[in-house]
Formats: C-alpha cells, sequence, structure tokens
C-alpha cells in the first residue's frame, strides 16, 4: 500500500514546503502556499492529479528508445525571420521551428503589440494568435491601427487547454502566440486558474505539442513592478528561450535575452514604441548618446560598452552633493549602486579625492541597465568629474575596468569599442592596454595602466 505524500505549493513562485506556512520562506508572499498531493508510488497514475503535467507522461516515457547520436537527424528547418532584425538576433538568428519562448515585462510595456507584429510577419506561414486578455474585436482593431493584416492570422479567444490544443490541431500553424500565459488553465491542473499548477500544467503540454508538430510556440508571461514573472517564474527551465522585455526611456523598449537554447544570453534588441507599434532601432548609439551643441558639462563621460554582441555607446552622468547629516549615500538604478561605491572608494583612495562626505547620484542616459565591467573606469571618470567641476575633453571616450588597488584592467573586445567610438566621433580613447593588444595600430587610443594615469591623461 502506497500512502499519499502531501506537499505545499507556493503559488507565487513555485517553492515546495514539506508543511503549510502562512508566508512562503522563498518569495515572501503570504497566503499562498497550497496543498499538494502526490502519490508515493509515482507512477501508475493519470494526469489527472494535481501534480504537474510529467506525470501523464508515464507512457511517452516508456516508449522513448535508444539512438545512435550520428543517426539522429539534423535540424533541417531554417529559421524564420520574424519581421525585426532586433528580435531575430536576440533570437539567436530568427524563430526557430518547434521552439518554446517566454516574453515577459510589465503590464502596457508591449508584449501585445510585438506579438502581433510577429504575427503580420510571419502570417504567410500560418499563425494561431491565442488571446485570454483581449476579445478578437480588441486584436482586430490593434491590427488595423498598426498595419498588421489579418488574412492569414487565425484568433481564439479561448485559453482553456484543450481548446487551444484543438486549435492547434485544426490549424497545424508554423508560429503560435499565447498571450498571456497567467490566463491558460485546465481543470487536469486543479480548479483554480492562474496557480503555478496551472500555468507548469498548461504551458507543458503546449510546448510539447509545439516540439513535436514543429511548431513555433510564444509564451506572454506578465511581469510585476518587481521583475518576477509571477507565476511563470517555474516556466524559465522549461522552455527554451527567455526574453525579457524592458522600458528604459518614454517610448524605448530594450528586449533582452536571459537564457536561450538557440543564441547567445545578454544579446538585446532595441525598439522604440511608436504611434503605430514598435519600431526597431538598429542603431540605439544615436539613441543613447546626448548630443550637444555647446560644451560638455561636468560630471559626464560617453563610454563605448559591450551589450549582447555590439558595442553601444552610452553617456554616464555622475552628480556629488555635500551628504546631509555627514552620512553619504549612492543613488543609482542603472548602474549597480554597490559597484558606484566601490568605484568612488578607490578614487578616494587611489586618486586622493574625497567622496565619503558626498551623496552620489549615478545615471546612464537614455535609461540603459549597464552590468558590464568596463563600465567602471568611465564611472570613475564621470565622478571626479562631478566632484572636482572639470568636464573631460571634447571627443574623449573612456573604458575599461577597475581593480580595487586602482588598476585599470583589459575588458574584452577593446578593438572593436575603440572603433565604434571612432565612428561616433570620439577622437580619444583611454583604456587598458590589452595583453595581446587588440586595439593594435589604433593612433588615438591611450593606453592606461592606472587610474591616476587616465586622469592625468584626460587633464
Ligand atoms: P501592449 O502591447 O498592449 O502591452 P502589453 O501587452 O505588454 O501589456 O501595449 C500597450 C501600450 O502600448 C499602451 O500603453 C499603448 C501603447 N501603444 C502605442 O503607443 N502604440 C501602438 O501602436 C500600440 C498598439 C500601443
Ligand atoms: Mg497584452
Amino acid at each position: 500500500m502506497s500512502r499519499n505524500r502531501v506537499s505545499f505549493v507556493c503559488r507565487e513562485c513555485g517553492h515546495v514546503e514539506p508543511k503549510w506556512l502562512g508566508r512562503c520562506p522563498q518569495c515572501g508572499q503570504w497566503n499562498s502556499l497550497e496543498e499538494r498531493t502526490q502519490a508515493a508510488g509515482g507512477g501508475g497514475r493519470g494526469k489527472g492529479t494535481s501534480d504537474t503535467a510529467r506525470g501523464g507522461r508515464s507512457t511517452a516515457e516508456g516508449q522513448a528508445s535508444i539512438v545512435r547520436l550520428s543517426a539522429v537527424a539534423t535540424d533541417e528547418h531554417p529559421r524564420l525571420p520574424s519581421g525585426f532584425d532586433e528580435l531575430d538576433r536576440v533570437l539567436g538568428g530568427g524563430v526557430t521551428p518547434g521552439s518554446s519562448v517566454l516574453v515577459g515585462g510589465e503590464p502596457g510595456i508591449g508584449k501585445s503589440t510585438l506579438m502581433l507584429q510577429c504575427a503580420g510577419a510571419l502570417a504567410a506561414r500560418g499563425v494561431l494568435y491565442v488571446s485570454g486578455e483581449e476579445s478578437p474585436h480588441q486584436i482586430r482593431r490593434r491590427a488595423d491601427r498598426i498595419g498588421v493584416a489579418g488574412d492569414r492570422i487565425q484568433t481564439l479567444a479561448g485559453t482553456g487547454l484543450s481548446s487551444v490544443l484543438h486549435a492547434l490541431e485544426s490549424v497545424k500553424p508554423a508560429v503560435c502566440i499565447v498571450d498571456s500565459v497567467q490566463t491558460l488553465h485546465d481543470p487536469e491542473a486543479g480548479a483554480v486558474p492562474g496557480t503555478v499548477n496551472q500555468i507548469r500544467y498548461c504551458c507543458y503540454e503546449l510546448a510539447d505539442w509545439a516540439r513535436n508538430h514543429n511548431t513555433a510556440l510564444f509564451l506572454v508571461a506578465h511581469v510585476t513592478k518587481e521583475g518576477v514573472i509571477a507565476g511563470p517564474k517555474v516556466l524559465e527551465h522549461m522552455v527554451d528561450t527567455v526574453l525579457y522585455f524592458e522600458q528604459s526611456e518614454s517610448d524605448v523598449r530594450i528586449l533582452r535575452a536571459v537564457k536561450n537554447r538557440f543564441g547567445a544570453t545578454d544579446e538585446i534588441g532595441v525598439f522604440s514604441m511608436r504611434e503605430r507599434g514598435l519600431t526597431q532601432v538598429s542603431d540605439p548609439s544615436s539613441l543613447f548618446l546626448v548630443h550637444r551643441d555647446g560644451k560638455l558639462p561636468a560630471g559626464v563621460v560617453a563610454a563605448p560598452v559591450y551589450e549582447g554582441s555590439r558595442v553601444l555607446l552610452v553617456e554616464i552622468q555622475a552628480l556629488t552633493v555635500p551628504a546631509k547629516g555627514g552620512v553619504s549615500r549612492t543613488f543609482s538604478d542603472r548602474i549597480d549602486s554597490g559597484r558606484v561605491s566601490r568605484v568612488a572608494a578607490v578614487l578616494e583612495k587611489h586618486a586622493g579625492i574625497r567622496f565619503s562626505d558626498q551623496d552620489l547620484y549615478v545615471n546612464v542616459a537614455g535609461g540603459m541597465r549597464i552590468a558590464e565591467v568596463g563600465v567602471e573606469l568611465p564611472l570613475a571618470m564621470a565622478l571626479f568629474s562631478a566632484r572636482t567641476g572639470r568636464p573631460l575633453p571634447e571627443k574623449a571616450t573612456v573604458t575599461g575596468e577597475l581593480s580595487l588597488a586602482g588598476e585599470v584592467r583589459p575588458v574584452p573586445h577593446l578593438r572593436r569599442r575603440v572603433r565604434a567610438a571612432h565612428e561616433f566621433g570620439f577622437t580619444h580613447c583611454f583604456g587598458p592596454a590589452a595583453a595581446r593588444d587588440e586595439a593594435g595600430g589604433s593612433e588615438n587610443w591611450t593606453r592606461i595602466s592606472t587610474v591616476g594615469e587616465c586622469i592625468a591623461g584626460l587633464w
């Protein structure tokens, strides 16, 4: 006799606890733990229990056969162009048939718009657009507004799993878009829609169908302000690609790959939300770099940063003001504030300039978030310039990582950074001497090895 095992699963993050708690220890959500019963023997049960979809796979798994790797048919299916070069690059070279892609973002950021525009570009191959959020009327109105012809796009306004699977069987589309996963439900996965179990079960079934029928599946998921995909965080390991749509400036949207089985992660695509939908921005530097006619103010440094597979030029801005009450604080939401404090400490120690009695404000023009190490030396120069009130020379740019000892460390893709800076009219680049002296024969490349040398070179 096997006894049923009971565990409690968080509705928000999927965390499992052996006993009920009022608050999830992982995500901090109150009253989110739900009872789940799992047969102790494991197999021998249908997918009808409330445990995840895998329970129903026993038959399929039983039939799995061993195949020699060289005998496995290679992927003959070419990638599909999504209609946006920016999206194709983030996906690793277009839409992969049979893959599943999670597109996360805050409500109102433009996920549905992006998906509908892709649907328009891929319509000739057959697209099924499943919407649990909007009626076909609303989708039609949006399609008209952004100029997407709806002839070859099939819509389905129900999100019951069986009706979606049924529609997939009858349409057999090349691309299926589900907007959003939070509205998917199936009675097999429990009575309440929107739970982790529901979302996980439905997405598993859909991704499985898509893989077996070479259909590319896009799953739209809402992300809360705190940045977690509510519930669908648990989907990340289940899909091939995870993209996050984030806002930088009012109309600028950045699509970031955080996981990709078919391409590089940390690749970004830049879009602009316009009157008639999203347009891609193939030259984001022109957007992020501030153009000034007059003199450069103090506290401003242009830096070539490496994002995804390309170099972008961004403007880093710093401001220092005397701290009230003598306690220094750092305000920076585009560059990690811990990094800002560390760079300020390095300057204080190795350039003899005091920051510990200052409040530090740091911004990146255009609102890009930058996590790349090459931003440290430009950040140091922006802080130094802000603190001393001395602007950088015109047409100068800086790149490099900073060690705690005040040394300038090499950064990847130096040559490409120098080239990109030159293309934007920066005639003087300051940065590390690369180990293999990557920047090569560039005459306007000033090689520096410490933060003090950089300050001496610039001023
Ligand atoms: P939407 O795609 O509905 O966002 P999501 O699906 O992520 O919730 O986009 C909604 C916002 O985009 C809304 O505020 C209006 C704006 N928008 C435009 O500015 N131009 C357009 O052409 C469209 C369709 C939407
Ligand atoms: Mg939407």
